[in-house]
């Protein structure tokens, strides 16, 4: 089996890129992470890759007078290793349209809340603040619009009475774990397709039980 080569792009933690790691160490995973690029040069996650024996390269956004300049370097450590797939995985950096003309329907992104509803930053704090009862994560082909792009998978969880932004969050967090990865199987073996900008799979299994928050009762 030829695995998809993917580039995993990330500013921080590195959690999703942790996830990433652990499942494709599956020899029947569908894709291998060929390399590790981060913005940032402090970025935990850097370590985490290298751990893992992933080349780990820093494309630092700060000295560039054109962001042009910046992705010019990302585009060549991506070929360099010949990525197939980008996954952003907590990258915060917004890429340009003629980033997305080279790699046109071959970047996707984990964000934490069910897009459309919340997209940009502080996604928790906004869906405690609305009052919903359910709140996620996505898994979507990124265009150059900010959390825009064709869905592939998302997962819901529950709002407990209780919570606040960072008992969310964490919970969405484990959800993303086991979302991203599946979404990246999905696309690496090809049961999922971008197809004139929407999705196209197959079969979807059983899909589990409606969520109810609250509860039914009886
Ligand atoms: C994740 O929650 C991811 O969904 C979010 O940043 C976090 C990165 O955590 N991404 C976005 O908000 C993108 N719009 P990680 O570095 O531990 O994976």
């Amino acid at each position: 089996m030829s695995r998809r080569r993917l580039g995993v792009l990330i500013s921080g933690r590195g959690s999703n890129l942790a996830a990433l790691i652990d499942t494709a160490a599956a020899a029947d995973y569908p894709a291998e992470i060929a390399v590790v690029v981060s913005n940032n040069p402090d970025a935990p996650g850097l370590e985490r890759a290298r751990a893992a024996g992933i080349e780990g390269v820093v494309v630092n956004h700060r000295g560039h007078a054109r962001r042009e300049d910046f992705e010019a370097l990302l585009h060549t450590a991506l070929t360099a290793h010949r990525v197939e797939l980008i996954c952003l995985a907590g990258f915060m950096r917004l890429l340009t349209p003629s980033f997305f003309d080279l790699w046109s329907g071959r970047i996707i992104n984990i964000h934490p809340s069910l897009l459309p509803a919340f997209k940009g930053l502080d996604t928790h704090a906004r869906a405690l603040d609305a009052g919903v009862r359910v709140a996620g994560c996505t898994a979507h082909y990124v265009v150059p619009e900010m959390d825009e792009g064709p869905i592939i998978a998302q997962a819901a969880v529950a709002v407990a009475p209780d919570d606040d932004a960072e008992s969310l969050a964490a919970r969405v967090l484990a959800a993303e774990h086991r979302l991203y990865p599946h979404a990246v199987r999905l696309i690496a073996s090809g049961r999922a397709r971008l197809v004139d900008g929407r999705i196209e799979r197959d079969g979807d299994g059983a899909p589990p039980p409606v969520l109810f928050n609250p509860p039914l009762e009886g």
